[in-house]
């Protein structure tokens, strides 16, 4: 079991290791039982007949009423847990999440956003809204036991109260393409004051810039500009200057407009033989952060 990183981690787990001891119980009882009747009841004789048993009305009842009981409790147990699960507290503070193939976007209350990482403060009721560019996927946190679709054209949404510092590790758990199971990340639950200055200094980077090779992971650039075989993006390693033929049939100089251009409206020059599956990044990045990236996919060498 990952650690319980939320306030309803426990519920779930003792509603689960319950459901386990149940079953582990009446198996081994029923398999112990089998083994245990065909050695005490075997036939003994060769011409040796069976006492025939006409049913026992207790009996019946017993093993009708005792497995409806657990049944029931269970069912009751289990739509306690999922009240609690399915019902943001009216102090929870909304977040926004956007997945698409293959990342997830985050966006804070005051407007900072992130991809693939999301910061959070501990102790405080979180409520995840949540919509998908492309096609369905699904956010699972098992430190947080909490797992939700996220579903194009339609928000969803799942809470949770982080209730231990740490990082805990974020999956998608609906097939959703070739980087699926790449499709993954962390939620950095900080101490509420570490929060406020990790806040505050990545507003301030409008300011003050990320370095180049920062901003590549940040924008997960890597995640489609592949250098193996499987990149579903054209190699950005030593492409700066060189002649590229787009899908139309033109070609174009690969300079710094045109690699500006591709970040901001990537599918307006499409590259012969790819498909024009890359997000805009118009709205997501500062000026800055444009150009400091356009400047560090011109220095990229050929083979890096
Ligand atoms: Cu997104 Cu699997």
């Amino acid at each position: 079991m990952p650690p319980q990183g939320s306030s309803l981690a426990g519920d779930v787990d003792a509603l689960y290791l319950f459901l386990v001891a149940v079953s582990v119980f009446f198996s081994a009882l029923i398999a112990g039982l089998i083994v245990f009747f065909a050695i005490r009841y075997k036939r003994r004789a060769k011409h040796a007949v069976g006492v025939p048993i006409h049913g026992s009305t207790p009996l019946e009842i017993l093993w009708s009423a005792v497995p409806l009981a657990i049944m029931l409790a269970a069912f009751v147990w289990g739509t306690m847990v999922f009240f609690r699960l399915s019902r943001p507290p009216a102090n929870a503070i909304e977040y926004f999440v956007v997945g698409k193939q293959w990342m997830w976007k985050f966006q804070h209350p005051d407007g900072t956003r992130e991809i693939n990482t999301l910061h959070l403060p501990v102790g405080q009721p979180v409520k995840l809204t949540m919509t998908s560019e492309d096609v369905i996927h699904d956010l699972f946190v098992p430190g947080f036991r909490v797992k939700m679709d996220v579903l194009p054209g339609r928000y969803t949404t799942v809470w949770f109260e982080p209730n231990r510092v740490g990082r805990y590790h974020l999956f998608c758990a609906e097939y959703c393409g070739t980087e699926h199971s790449r499709m993954g990340g962390w939620i950095e639950v900080m101490a509420p004051d570490a929060y406020e200055r990790w806040l505050a200094g990545e507003r301030g980077q409008e300011t003050r810039l990320a370095g180049p090779e920062e901003l590549y992971r940040r924008f997960a650039c890597e995640s489609c500009h592949r250098t193996d075989s499987t990149a579903r993006a054209p190699q950005l390693a030593g492409l700066f200057g060189k002649a590229v033929r787009l899908k139309d049939g033109q070609t174009v100089q690969a300079d710094e407009n045109y690699i500006l251009e591709s970040i901001l409206q990537p599918n307006e020059k499409v590259v012969a033989g790819y498909q024009p599956i890359m997000p805009t990044f118009q709205g997501q990045m500062s000026q800055e952060e444009a150009l400091s990236l356009v400047r560090y996919i011109r220095g990229l060498e050929a083979g890096k």
